[in-house]
């Protein structure tokens, strides 16, 4: 319990670090909760072919839940901006796989990460969006919908409770919209799937 509180304290105080040094890249006040995280980790896929994309995994909450959902370190690719972060969260799961990097850089890091034979089943993104231009989330979710398997998950959480979406997300279809109480401040997990087939131009 003793080493537990431990690394919440230090996860938080980097956390604080992070947010009082880059509060636009962090976007938030505090760690997401357990229940938060386990509202994002419960869609990723269950084949073994696929991979999972974290996008600003932050101190690893999420990582964390996800790791409890049985995804092994080849399966789980986390993607954070700032490097003491991504420092911190590899020393914390030494099996996953965590890259220093810009999540609109995502085609060229899956090129580089993704194994052949192996697909995107699911994005699990705690990016702040909607402190973002829209121009830039829209390109973000181009990208995203380029490297998800037709069917596959982008997962997102917002602090803004309202139910209109990001621009970019109508390339999706909204599977589940839904607040989580129980965070700091309560935050809305949207899912949006990847079509299975995309409409005919003609
Ligand atoms: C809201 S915080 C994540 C909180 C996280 N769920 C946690 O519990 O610690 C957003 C994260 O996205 C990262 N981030 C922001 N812009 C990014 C980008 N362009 N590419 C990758 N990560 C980014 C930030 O550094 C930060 O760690």
């Amino acid at each position: 319990v003793t080493k537990q509180l431990r690394r919440n304290i230090s996860e938080t105080a980097l956390f604080v670090r992070q947010c009082l040094s880059k509060p636009e890249q962090m976007g938030a006040i505090a760690p997401s909760s357990r229940g938060l995280a386990k509202a994002m980790a419960r869609w990723v896929s269950a084949d073994p072919k696929a991979v999972v994309l974290e996008l600003g995994p932050g101190t690893g909450s999420i990582t964390e839940a996800l790791i409890a959902r049985g995804l092994t370190g080849h399966r789980l690719l986390a993607i954070e901006k700032s490097p003491e972060l991504a420092i911190s969260l590899q020393k914390r799961f030494p099996g996953v796989r965590v890259i220093t990097g810009d999540a609109w850089d995502l085609e060229n890091l899956m090129d580089l990460h993704v194994e052949p034979g192996h697909h995107v089943g699911a994005v699990i993104s705690s990016l702040p969006l909607r402190r973002f231009k829209p121009e830039a989330t829209e390109s973000l979710a181009r990208k995203i919908k380029a490297i998800l398997r037709p069917g596959g998950c982008w997962v997102q959480y917002s602090y803004h409770l309202g139910s209109d979406r990001p621009l970019g997300t109508s390339y999706f279809h909204l599977l589940s919209s839904n607040v989580v109480w129980l965070n700091l401040p309560p935050a809305r997990v949207s899912v949006y799937q990847k079509p299975l087939s995309e409409p005919s131009s003609n």
